[in-house]
């Protein structure tokens, strides 16, 4: 698949700007679910394996789009279960944003409360943005991790993993990347817990969650959530092994066969197209959302850097204006998110003409009825 096919494969209705909310399913998703289907209701053996067989495929495909190893990857149902098992294990300082996605700020407060090992370190940038800046103020010598999302879900501000490396030194970055992966390129190497899930950009339906964790990560996160397929070899029973040695440790039960299908299925095809291209490609359909909203003088709270943004462009209207702009995105049948007084807009690469001109019309009537 290349670029020009993968963008012709978004072939859901026009006005769909909320795929920071949910992705509409592939074609190759669809036909891989109907297929798999009928080969798991085959009750035959072979049928049955070829299903299983993308669980590995899932992982290889992952491994190869984060710069990991194979074993260093785990399927998970969904980012919040992959957090779990990252944030569960930790012991000691764990620096976060409030404004995180509640995958980050709910996990680890469950887990401070429960284990009472760890000393949450709460970030509040004026901004809202977690930059290298803001984490290199606060960090104190207690700090023993830092948890960001990729791309923040409310901002769409996109984290420069790289830099923040450079800022936290030897301590752990724990990423939730559900907003970014598939669709922005990142330096997840940087990184020793990556976790995501394949509803949104992906394409490929719930279920399809994932994590990864890094040579540092295996050794100082305990597996305190395993179970029983968290071991290597066979089936554990009558003695009860240790969790696996590797990322393995952090899993629970098997994976869901059909979901991890759909995954496989839409990591291929990002792997084909490539992420840089489709990077650039999101880059240039988030522009054209900016476009509209300067035109029509409606406040952008995303940064504006390519590098600094990914799918996600918040509108930020005046207070007044929030619901009669809301109105009228939903008169002209423009899907987006719509909180606390924020516009969350989320085109993808294969947003088209018919859907931003939409938009721009919806935004034009705004502008139009807008009392100054
Ligand atoms: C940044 C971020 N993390 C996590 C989630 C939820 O992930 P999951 O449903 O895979 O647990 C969302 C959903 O909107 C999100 O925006």
């Amino acid at each position: 698949m290349d670029l020009d096919s993968f963008v012709a494969s978004f072939d859901g209705e026009p006005g769909y700007l909320d795929w920071a909310a949910f992705g509409p399913l592939s074609p190759s998703v669809r036909s891989e679910v109907h297929a798999d289907a009928e080969l798991l209701g085959s009750g035959r053996p072979t049928g049955m394996d070829l299903v299983a067989e993308h669980v590995l495929e899932a992982r290889e495909l992952l491994a190869e789009l984060m710069y990991a190893e194979v074993d260093q990857v785990t399927l998970q149902p969904s980012t919040t279960y992959g957090m779990m098992q990252a944030l569960y294990g930790l012991a000691g300082g764990l620096m976060l944003s409030r404004g995180e996605f509640p995958s980050l700020t709910v996990t680890a407060t469950r887990a401070a409360d429960a284990l009472g090992s760890i000393d949450l370190q709460w970030l509040d940038p004026e901004d809202g943005l977690v930059t290298p800046e803001a984490v290199r103020e606060a960090l104190t010598d207690e700090t023993h991790a830092v948890a960001v999302s990729l791309v923040d879900f409310r901002t769409g501000y996109r984290a420069d993993l790289s830099a923040l490396r450079d800022v936290i030194g030897d301590r752990m970055l724990i990423v939730d990347a559900m907003q970014g992966f598939g669709a922005v390129s990142a330096d997840y190497a940087a990184a020793d817990v990556v976790c995501g899930n394949g509803y949104k950009w992906l394409r490929a339906g719930r279920g399809t969650g994932f994590a990864r964790f890094s040579d540092r990560a295996l050794e100082r996160i305990a597996p305190v959530l395993s179970g029983w397929a968290g071991v290597d070899g066979a089936l554990p029973v009558d003695v009860v092994p240790s969790p696996a040695a590797s990322a393995q440790a952090f899993t629970v039960s098997r994976p869901d066969h059909l979901a991890i299908a759909r995954l496989a299925t839409a990591l291929r095809d990002v792997r084909d197209v490539g992420i840089d291209r489709i990077d650039e490609a999101l880059s240039e359909r988030a522009r054209d959302v900016m476009f509209f909203a300067d035109r029509y003088d409606v406040p952008v709270l995303t940064p504006r850097e390519p590098e600094r943004r990914a799918g996600i462009v918040t509108l930020a209207p005046a207070p007044h204006d929030a619901g009669p702009l809301a109105a009228s995105l939903a008169n002209h049948g423009i899907t987006v998110t719509v909180r606390s007084g924020l516009v969350r807009v989320a085109p993808h690469v294969g947003t088209g003409a018919d859907t931003l001109r939409l938009f721009g019309d919806a935004l034009a009537a705004f502008s139009s009825a807008r009392v100054w």
